[in-house]
């Protein structure tokens, strides 16, 4: 591990360590927040059902409104349904579960609703699925491009080589299967680490956002593994 990289993990632990959030995202603890899904498949309906038990705000969004409103209908509690722009709007912080390929034009058409946001970057580029944007993704590496694709969105990637089928089960043994993460945003950090909590995962901060590159199915930290053994293959990076 580089001395830069190391510095940095450090410098985000101790933030993590001081409760300081940031405006417009309400403090730790009991309170709740208001979550848009970018994205409401297997992902995206996962992750966001665990947020509504925990009492979120949770507002599901895809380009098939009736498709949400029947998911947030049957979540009952806090879940509600509306057009990407509206979740986009509605949350304080935003969950992208949606294909690769979709980033280029969400990024346009949300525009200003996700400038200074949150946003818990899920999408993983395959060229066969999602074309030539993912083929730069994967030479960029996916951290650096979303944020390019989302420009003044504070990125945090996370659960991007975790079998979705076991997203929405995670909370029944909290904290043993640990969450890879990367970021440059400290309070976005923060923030998302808690909210990666909630569904059962021990967010694993893995560096800044040029670490994205790892953070996809098929490089070695993909696959569940324990926080520990995270941290090692971090560490031969
Ligand atoms: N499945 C997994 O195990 C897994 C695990 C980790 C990460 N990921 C990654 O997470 C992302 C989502 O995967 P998934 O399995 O949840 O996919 P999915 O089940 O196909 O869901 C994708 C969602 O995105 C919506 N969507 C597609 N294009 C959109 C657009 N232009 N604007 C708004 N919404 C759009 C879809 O609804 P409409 O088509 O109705 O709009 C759907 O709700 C992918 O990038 C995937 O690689 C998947």
């Amino acid at each position: 591990m580089t001395l830069q990289r190391r510095t940095f993990l450090k410098a985000a632990g101790a933030a993590a360590a001081v409760s300081i959030l940031p405006s417009g995202v309400r403090a730790e603890g009991a309170e709740k927040m208001k979550i848009g899904v970018i994205g409401s498949g297997n992902v995206g309906s996962a992750i966001g059902a665990v947020w509504v038990k925990r009492g979120h705000e949770v507002m599901f969004s895809s380009r098939t409104l009736e498709h949400d409103k029947a998911l947030a209908q049957k979540l009952g509690g806090n879940a509600r349904a509306g057009t990407p722009l509206e979740a986009a709007r509605f949350g304080e912080v935003l969950l992208f579960a949606v294909p690769y390929r979709a980033l280029p034009e969400l990024g346009k058409s949300l525009g200003d609703a996700i400038d200074g946001k949150i946003v818990i970057d899920a999408c993983n580029p395959f060229p066969g699925r999602d074309g030539e944007i993912a083929t730069r993704a994967r030479e960029i590496g996916a951290g650096l491009m979303s944020a390019k694709l989302l420009p003044g969105a504070r990125i945090v990637r996370a659960f991007n080589a975790i079998g979705a089928a076991r997203m929405g089960a995670a909370h029944e043994e909290p904290g043993k299967i640990g969450m890879p993460i990367a970021g440059d945003d400290l309070e976005a950090i923060k923030v998302a680490s808690r909210l990666i909590r909630e569904i059962g995962y021990e967010p694993v901060l893995i560096g800044g956002l040029e670490m994205g590159k790892y953070l996809m199915p098929g490089t070695p930290l993909a696959g569940e593994r324990s926080p520990e053994e995270i941290r090692k293959i971090v560490d031969t990076f």
